[in-house]
């Protein structure tokens, strides 16, 4: 939801004059976070100069082959998803005022911007744009040159208290060609910090290149970085301090490795996006070690009911632990999407476990979500792939997800790591609170360890599935079915398959189907089903081996996506995908993946771009 990237050097430094380099790399980094528009401005010899574009960062660069920006030492960047006034020129970032001499960009919505358009009409201002920032920056030229008489730090400082909603700025004043100042509230940005140069980011992945040293800078603070130092304090001028990293993954890591897109490498790294999230978590004897949960044991025995709470696919993954925690734990664990949970007044209280599932970290939803159930007494613990985002931040506790940087706006490793991690939080639960013994629950960690080599598999065959998705590219709509497990792995079926290939498609419960969805059935239609293990539980397997019969008299082309040795689908299943043989509660982590590849294949049979599909951005920074 917007990318944002700053970069200050130094003159006779190594990167001397290249700015402009280092901004639209940043940019090219950070545009899976938004691609509506783009734009830069860089500051020399005492002026802003800037070019701004509709479309992607490559329409930026072209205009600025067209029309060339001069060297500096200073530049800011904006990549933009669209919330106030549509994808145009004069509404992309950066926002320039006060005649040319102070330029901003702007991640997030600020909620006051009607009235403070009006206070600033009033005194005179024009506006040019339908946006909020323009909003922003036209307080922050008022404020600098009258409150905060020329000094930009404490302008940034004043304007942040007038501001309401979620936002992060940076801003440059042509005066000021040593230093930029930004401030952040509920949108997330991150110091980067080189030697002679330092950098921002609303994420690592803005300055990845550069450097592997970062600093979290949290709410409410206002940061001026120079090529040599950054100061940090609070909105009121007082000191404050971040929270130094290091980052852990290199450019590579963000590269797209020699895969066509993004999303075909993260689907790729899912064996050791699931192996990544295990390590160090089980010890020489395979037993479960959870050091980063921090929460009194004594709060974590009296938990007596769970919710889950997070957006999207995070949310799958989070239907698909609660079988497993339920299982495994006995305690009544609920799913629910953080943008509902909270505003129907939940029931929470300080014997509630909330656990956050997020990728990115920074959903304003999931945030929001977290924020409400601790001022109810929950204890929230956070399952996040993003070091330095807020959620953690904000949580009692944190299980980091290891699936490094996901640049595709699908999120496919994630998926799979959220899932590993919630697991290693059911079975810790379980172990901590007697409900298993610890044979079983060595057991049950076995069977994880031998997923990544498994996943590896189901990609091996890939071709197969590839294939499928050529063919099936001109469907009108495609079903997915699934029963436990397999039911929440159908909504991501689905959700895959509309979120890149723009095409209707839709996750049933398998048992739902003769309550309405089986009407859709008609010639044709292709229908996938998730088959369960036949050496499952009860008889889910044979229920599902009926679906499949089912549609398949209506004439549904049916593909099964089912154990190897499991026999009784073939008559059924005009094709059967195979996924090697494991315990029902991992076939989420083998049956998802030809879900993605499907999708992947679907969307660029299509021509379409996978990576960036169309009205989406990765980070959904504004509720
Ligand atoms: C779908 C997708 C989204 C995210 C959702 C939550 O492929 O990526 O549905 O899962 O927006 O995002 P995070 O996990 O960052 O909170």
């Amino acid at each position: 939801m917007c990318g944002i990237v700053g970069y200050i050097g130094q003159a006779g430094e190594s990167r001397d004059y290249f700015a402009l380099n280092v901004v639209l790399e940043g940019l090219r980094r950070l545009e899976y976070r938004g691609y509506d528009s783009a734009g830069v401005a860089v500051l020399t010899d005492g002026e802003i100069s800037f070019r701004k574009k509709a479309g992607k960062v490559a329409s930026l660069e072209q205009e600025i082959e067209r029309a060339p920006l001069p060297d500096a030492i200073l530049g800011i960047g904006h990549t933009r998803w669209a919330t106030h006034g549509g994808p145009t020129d004069a509404n992309a970032h950066p926002h320039v005022v006060d005649n040319g001499r102070l330029a901003v960009v702007h991640n997030g919505i600020i909620e006051n911007f009607s009235e403070l358009r009006a206070e600033l009409s009033a005194k005179g201002y024009t506006f040019v744009s339908e946006t909020d920032t323009e909003v922003a920056a036209t307080l922050l030229g008022e404020i600098y040159n009258n409150e905060a008489e020329g000094d930009l730090t404490r302008a940034v400082q004043l304007t942040a208290q007038r501001l309401e909603g979620a936002f992060t700025i940076l801003a440059i004043q042509a005066d000021h060609g040593d230093r930029i100042v930004a401030a952040r509230r509920n949108s997330p940005l991150v110091i980067g910090v080189g030697e002679g140069e330092n950098f921002l980011g609303s994420d690592v992945s803005g300055f990845i290149d550069y450097t592997r040293k970062a600093v979290e800078l949290g709410n409410d603070q206002v940061v001026t970085i120079t090529a040599t130092d950054y100061t940090i304090t609070n909105f009121d001028g007082t000191p404050a301090s971040g929270k130094p990293f290091d980052i852990e993954w290199d450019a590579a890591a963000a590269e797209k490795g020699g895969f066509d897109s993004f999303m075909d490498k993260e689907i790729h790294d899912q064996p050791a996006a699931v192996r990544d999230t295990l390590m160090g978590r089980l010890d020489e004897d395979g037993k479960l070690v959870l050091d980063e949960l921090h929460i009194d044991e004594a709060i974590l025995r009296s938990v007596d009911k769970i919710i889950v709470v997070a957006c999207g696919t995070a949310a799958y993954a989070g239907q698909v632990a609660r079988y497993a925690i339920e299982h495994w734990c006995r305690i009544p664990t609920e799913v629910e999407l953080a943008h509902e949970f909270r505003y129907r007044d939940p029931i929470v209280n300080e014997k509630t476990l909330v656990v956050a599932l997020s990728q990115s970290g920074e959903t304003m939803d999931t945030l929001m979500a977290v924020r409400h159930a601790r001022e109810q007494g929950a204890k929230v613990i956070a399952i996040c792939n993003t070091v330095g985002s807020t959620l953690p931040r904000e949580a009692d506790a944190s299980i980091y997800t290891y699936a490094g940087p996901e640049i595709a706006v699908a999120s496919t490793k994630a998926f799979l790591a959220q899932i590993t991690a919630s697991y290693l939080l059911g079975l810790y639960l379980a172990q901590l609170r007697g409900n298993m013994f610890s044979d079983e629950v060595t057991g049950i960690l076995e069977s994880l360890r031998q997923m990544p080599e498994k996943i590896q598999t189901v990609i091996d065959h890939e071709d197969q599935v590839k294939k499928l998705g050529q063919d099936l590219a001109n469907s009108d709509s495609v079903l997915f079915l699934g029963r436990h497990v397999g039911f929440p792995v159908a909504l991501e079926g689905a959700l895959k398959l509309k979120e890149i290939a723009y095409l209707h498609a839709e996750g049933f419960a398998a048992g739902e189907l003769k309550h309405g969805p089986i009407a859709l059935i008609e010639d044709g239609q292709p229908v996938f089903v998730i088959v369960p293990s036949p050496r499952g539980r009860d008889s889910l397997h044979s229920k599902v081996v009926s679906n499949i019969q089912e549609v398949r008299a209506r004439g549904a082309i049916t593909i099964a996506i089912a154990e190897e040795g499991d026999e009784a689908v073939n008559a059924y299943a005009n094709f059967v995908i195979r996924i090697p043989q494991a315990p029902t509660l991992m076939q989420p982590l083998l049956s998802t993946v030809p879900l993605q590849i499907f999708a992947c294949a679907v969307a660029t049979a299509k021509g379409y771009d996978v990576d960036q599909p169309r009205n989406l951005a990765k980070s959904v920074t504004v509720e």
